[in-house]
Protein backbone atom coordinates (compact mmCIF):
# COMPACT_ATOMS: atom_id res chain seq x y z
CA UNK A 1 0.00 0.00 0.00
CA UNK A 2 1.38 3.51 -0.88
CA UNK A 3 0.89 6.81 0.58
CA UNK A 4 2.58 8.62 -2.40
CA UNK A 5 2.67 6.70 -5.75
CA UNK A 6 4.64 9.27 -7.82
CA UNK A 7 7.54 8.62 -5.66
CA UNK A 8 7.77 5.14 -8.06
CA UNK A 9 7.78 4.40 -11.27
CA UNK A 10 6.50 0.97 -10.86
CA UNK A 11 3.41 0.17 -12.52
CA UNK A 12 0.31 0.25 -10.19
CA UNK A 13 -3.36 -1.58 -9.42
CA UNK A 14 -5.74 0.29 -7.98
CA UNK A 15 -8.78 -1.00 -7.46
CA UNK A 16 -11.78 1.33 -8.51
CA UNK A 17 -14.48 1.01 -5.26
CA UNK A 18 -17.19 1.49 -7.82
CA UNK A 19 -17.19 -2.29 -7.83
CA UNK A 20 -17.39 -2.76 -4.01
CA UNK A 21 -19.83 -4.15 -1.98
CA UNK A 22 -20.85 -0.24 0.08
CA UNK A 23 -22.69 -2.65 2.49
CA UNK A 24 -19.25 -3.25 3.98
CA UNK A 25 -16.95 -1.23 2.39
CA UNK A 26 -13.98 -0.56 5.08
CA UNK A 27 -13.92 -4.43 4.90
CA UNK A 28 -13.72 -4.17 1.17
CA UNK A 29 -10.56 -1.54 1.43
CA UNK A 30 -8.77 -3.65 3.90
CA UNK A 31 -9.23 -6.60 1.78
CA UNK A 32 -7.75 -5.38 -1.04
CA UNK A 33 -5.10 -3.33 0.06
CA UNK A 34 -4.16 -6.79 2.02
CA UNK A 35 -4.40 -8.66 -1.00
CA UNK A 36 -1.83 -6.40 -2.71
CA UNK A 37 -3.36 -3.11 -4.51
CA UNK A 38 -1.05 -0.27 -4.75
CA UNK A 39 -3.70 2.23 -3.50
CA UNK A 40 -7.54 3.21 -4.58
CA UNK A 41 -9.85 4.60 -7.31
CA UNK A 42 -12.70 6.50 -6.29
CA UNK A 43 -15.19 7.11 -8.52
CA UNK A 44 -17.24 10.51 -8.24
CA UNK A 45 -20.82 10.76 -10.01
CA UNK A 46 -23.26 13.69 -9.99
CA UNK A 47 -26.05 11.66 -12.41
CA UNK A 48 -25.28 14.83 -14.80
CA UNK A 49 -22.41 14.60 -16.41
CA UNK A 50 -23.02 10.92 -16.29
CA UNK A 51 -25.94 8.97 -15.96
CA UNK A 52 -24.97 7.51 -12.78
CA UNK A 53 -24.67 8.40 -9.07
CA UNK A 54 -22.40 7.13 -7.11
CA UNK A 55 -20.86 9.15 -3.48
CA UNK A 56 -19.05 12.53 -2.75
CA UNK A 57 -17.31 13.99 0.00
CA UNK A 58 -19.51 11.77 3.06
CA UNK A 59 -17.91 8.09 1.62
CA UNK A 60 -14.29 9.51 0.77
CA UNK A 61 -14.34 10.48 4.82
CA UNK A 62 -15.52 7.58 6.09
CA UNK A 63 -13.17 5.68 3.30
CA UNK A 64 -10.36 7.80 4.99
CA UNK A 65 -10.72 6.74 8.02
CA UNK A 66 -10.22 2.89 6.65
CA UNK A 67 -6.77 3.23 5.76
CA UNK A 68 -3.85 5.62 4.74
CA UNK A 69 -3.55 4.39 1.84
CA UNK A 70 -3.73 7.06 -1.50
CA UNK A 71 -6.88 8.24 -2.98
CA UNK A 72 -7.11 8.50 -6.40
CA UNK A 73 -10.41 10.22 -6.94
CA UNK A 74 -11.97 10.60 -10.18
CA UNK A 75 -14.39 13.15 -10.72
CA UNK A 76 -16.98 12.66 -13.28
CA UNK A 77 -19.04 16.22 -12.15
CA UNK A 78 -20.03 18.98 -14.52
CA UNK A 79 -18.54 21.30 -11.43
CA UNK A 80 -15.17 19.72 -10.83
CA UNK A 81 -13.15 22.85 -9.20
CA UNK A 82 -16.25 23.74 -7.37
CA UNK A 83 -16.18 20.70 -5.34
CA UNK A 84 -12.45 19.99 -5.20
CA UNK A 85 -12.06 21.45 -2.43
CA UNK A 86 -14.66 19.33 -0.78
CA UNK A 87 -12.87 16.48 -1.90
CA UNK A 88 -9.46 17.09 -0.81
CA UNK A 89 -11.17 18.23 2.87
CA UNK A 90 -12.52 14.51 2.55
CA UNK A 91 -8.94 12.97 1.97
CA UNK A 92 -8.85 13.03 -1.66
CA UNK A 93 -5.06 13.59 -2.65
CA UNK A 94 -5.35 13.15 -6.10
CA UNK A 95 -8.28 14.61 -8.00
CA UNK A 96 -8.54 14.15 -11.64
CA UNK A 97 -11.07 16.06 -13.91
CA UNK A 98 -12.83 15.36 -17.12
CA UNK A 99 -11.50 17.86 -20.05
CA UNK A 100 -15.04 18.07 -21.31
CA UNK A 101 -16.17 19.54 -17.65
CA UNK A 102 -14.14 22.76 -18.31
CA UNK A 103 -14.05 25.73 -20.62
CA UNK A 104 -10.12 26.39 -19.26
CA UNK A 105 -8.41 22.84 -18.51
CA UNK A 106 -5.53 24.61 -17.73
CA UNK A 107 -6.53 27.35 -15.53
CA UNK A 108 -9.07 23.99 -13.95
CA UNK A 109 -5.84 22.12 -13.14
CA UNK A 110 -4.25 25.12 -11.22
CA UNK A 111 -7.07 25.93 -9.23
CA UNK A 112 -7.35 21.81 -8.06
CA UNK A 113 -3.88 21.83 -7.37
CA UNK A 114 -3.91 24.87 -5.64
CA UNK A 115 -5.63 23.48 -2.96
CA UNK A 116 -2.44 20.67 -2.07
CA UNK A 117 -3.45 17.67 -4.09
CA UNK A 118 -2.27 16.44 -6.97
CA UNK A 119 -4.36 16.81 -10.29
CA UNK A 120 -5.04 14.72 -13.34
CA UNK A 121 -7.07 14.96 -16.09
CA UNK A 122 -9.11 12.90 -18.22
CA UNK A 123 -11.06 12.38 -21.39
CA UNK A 124 -13.46 10.11 -22.76
CA UNK A 125 -13.36 7.96 -25.45
CA UNK A 126 -14.47 10.18 -28.38
CA UNK A 127 -12.93 13.19 -27.36
CA UNK A 128 -9.61 13.68 -29.14
CA UNK A 129 -5.98 14.18 -27.13
CA UNK A 130 -5.83 17.75 -28.53
CA UNK A 131 -7.99 18.53 -26.02
CA UNK A 132 -6.06 18.11 -22.95
CA UNK A 133 -3.05 19.28 -24.42
CA UNK A 134 -3.36 22.96 -23.06
CA UNK A 135 -2.74 21.69 -19.53
CA UNK A 136 -0.38 18.81 -20.36
CA UNK A 137 2.35 20.85 -18.54
CA UNK A 138 0.28 21.59 -15.15
CA UNK A 139 -1.08 18.21 -14.50
CA UNK A 140 0.32 15.27 -12.25
CA UNK A 141 -1.46 12.34 -14.59
CA UNK A 142 -3.44 11.90 -17.71
CA UNK A 143 -6.23 9.23 -17.08
CA UNK A 144 -7.44 7.27 -20.49
CA UNK A 145 -10.85 6.33 -20.40
CA UNK A 146 -11.18 2.88 -22.05
CA UNK A 147 -14.69 3.00 -21.56
CA UNK A 148 -17.97 5.73 -21.50
CA UNK A 149 -17.41 6.74 -18.40
CA UNK A 150 -20.72 5.99 -15.71
CA UNK A 151 -20.58 2.37 -14.48
CA UNK A 152 -18.41 -0.63 -13.91
CA UNK A 153 -18.45 -3.11 -15.82
CA UNK A 154 -18.21 -2.57 -19.29
CA UNK A 155 -16.59 -3.77 -22.18
CA UNK A 156 -12.41 -2.92 -23.03
CA UNK A 157 -12.43 -0.30 -25.69
CA UNK A 158 -8.51 -1.11 -27.51
CA UNK A 159 -9.76 2.29 -29.84
CA UNK A 160 -8.48 4.26 -26.84
CA UNK A 161 -4.84 2.63 -27.15
CA UNK A 162 -3.07 5.26 -29.76
CA UNK A 163 -4.56 7.60 -27.04
CA UNK A 164 -2.67 6.06 -24.51
CA UNK A 165 0.43 5.77 -27.19
CA UNK A 166 0.39 9.33 -28.23
CA UNK A 167 0.25 10.95 -24.72
CA UNK A 168 2.65 8.71 -23.13
CA UNK A 169 5.46 10.41 -25.65
CA UNK A 170 4.61 14.17 -24.12
CA UNK A 171 4.65 13.25 -20.43
CA UNK A 172 7.37 14.00 -18.16
CA UNK A 173 9.59 12.04 -15.83
CA UNK A 174 7.10 12.64 -13.24
CA UNK A 175 4.04 12.00 -14.70
CA UNK A 176 1.93 9.33 -14.31
CA UNK A 177 -0.39 7.47 -16.93
CA UNK A 178 -3.49 5.77 -16.16
CA UNK A 179 -6.01 3.87 -17.86
CA UNK A 180 -9.60 3.26 -16.78
CA UNK A 181 -12.32 0.65 -17.33
CA UNK A 182 -12.93 -2.49 -18.64
CA UNK A 183 -8.97 -3.74 -17.62
CA UNK A 184 -9.04 -7.80 -16.94
CA UNK A 185 -6.79 -10.72 -17.16
CA UNK A 186 -7.01 -10.35 -21.16
CA UNK A 187 -6.99 -6.60 -21.70
CA UNK A 188 -4.14 -5.79 -19.28
CA UNK A 189 -0.93 -6.52 -21.37
CA UNK A 190 -2.56 -4.49 -24.24
CA UNK A 191 -2.62 -1.20 -22.19
CA UNK A 192 1.06 -2.61 -20.36
CA UNK A 193 2.65 -2.53 -24.28
CA UNK A 194 0.51 0.92 -24.72
CA UNK A 195 2.84 2.21 -22.30
CA UNK A 196 0.33 2.64 -19.42
CA UNK A 197 2.00 3.10 -15.56
CA UNK A 198 -1.35 3.15 -13.30
CA UNK A 199 -4.46 0.23 -13.60
CA UNK A 200 -7.79 1.08 -12.51
CA UNK A 201 -9.36 -1.86 -12.10
CA UNK A 202 -13.35 -2.31 -11.07
CA UNK A 203 -15.11 -4.94 -11.45
CA UNK A 204 -12.13 -7.70 -12.43
CA UNK A 205 -11.22 -7.31 -9.09
CA UNK A 206 -14.49 -6.69 -7.01
CA UNK A 207 -16.26 -9.49 -8.93
CA UNK A 208 -13.96 -12.43 -7.60
CA UNK A 209 -13.98 -14.05 -4.39
CA UNK A 210 -10.56 -14.22 -3.65
CA UNK A 211 -9.19 -10.87 -4.47
CA UNK A 212 -5.56 -11.25 -3.63
CA UNK A 213 -4.92 -14.16 -6.08
CA UNK A 214 -6.81 -12.14 -8.59
CA UNK A 215 -4.12 -9.18 -8.25
CA UNK A 216 -1.47 -11.35 -8.01
CA UNK A 217 -2.91 -12.45 -11.53
CA UNK A 218 -2.91 -9.22 -12.91
CA UNK A 219 0.43 -8.53 -11.76
CA UNK A 220 2.00 -11.17 -13.11
CA UNK A 221 0.36 -10.53 -16.63
CA UNK A 222 2.09 -6.91 -16.11
CA UNK A 223 5.70 -8.58 -15.55
CA UNK A 224 4.93 -10.85 -18.36
CA UNK A 225 4.14 -13.91 -16.84
C1 LIG B 1 -16.27 4.26 -14.86
C2 LIG B 1 -15.23 4.51 -13.76
C3 LIG B 1 -14.23 3.38 -13.67
C4 LIG B 1 -14.88 2.04 -13.33
C5 LIG B 1 -13.93 0.91 -13.65
O1 LIG B 1 -17.00 5.44 -15.09
O2 LIG B 1 -14.52 5.70 -13.99
O3 LIG B 1 -13.24 3.70 -12.71
O4 LIG B 1 -15.22 2.01 -11.97
O5 LIG B 1 -14.64 -0.29 -13.47
P1 LIG B 1 -14.28 -1.58 -14.37
O6 LIG B 1 -12.85 -1.89 -14.07
O7 LIG B 1 -15.24 -2.62 -13.90
O8 LIG B 1 -14.48 -1.18 -15.80
ZN1 LIG C 1 -12.73 6.02 -12.66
Amino acid sequence: MLHDPFKSTQRMILPSILSADFAKLGNEIEDVLAGGADFLHLDVMDGHFVPNISFGPPVIKSARKATPAFFDVHVMISDPVGYAPAMVKAGAQNVTFQVETVDDPAKAAQDIKRLGCTVGITLNPATPVERILPALDHVNLVLIMSVVPGFGGQKFMPEVLPKCEAVKKRLRADQRLEIDGGIHLETITQARDAGVDWYVIGSAIFDTPDRKATIAALRGKLDGR
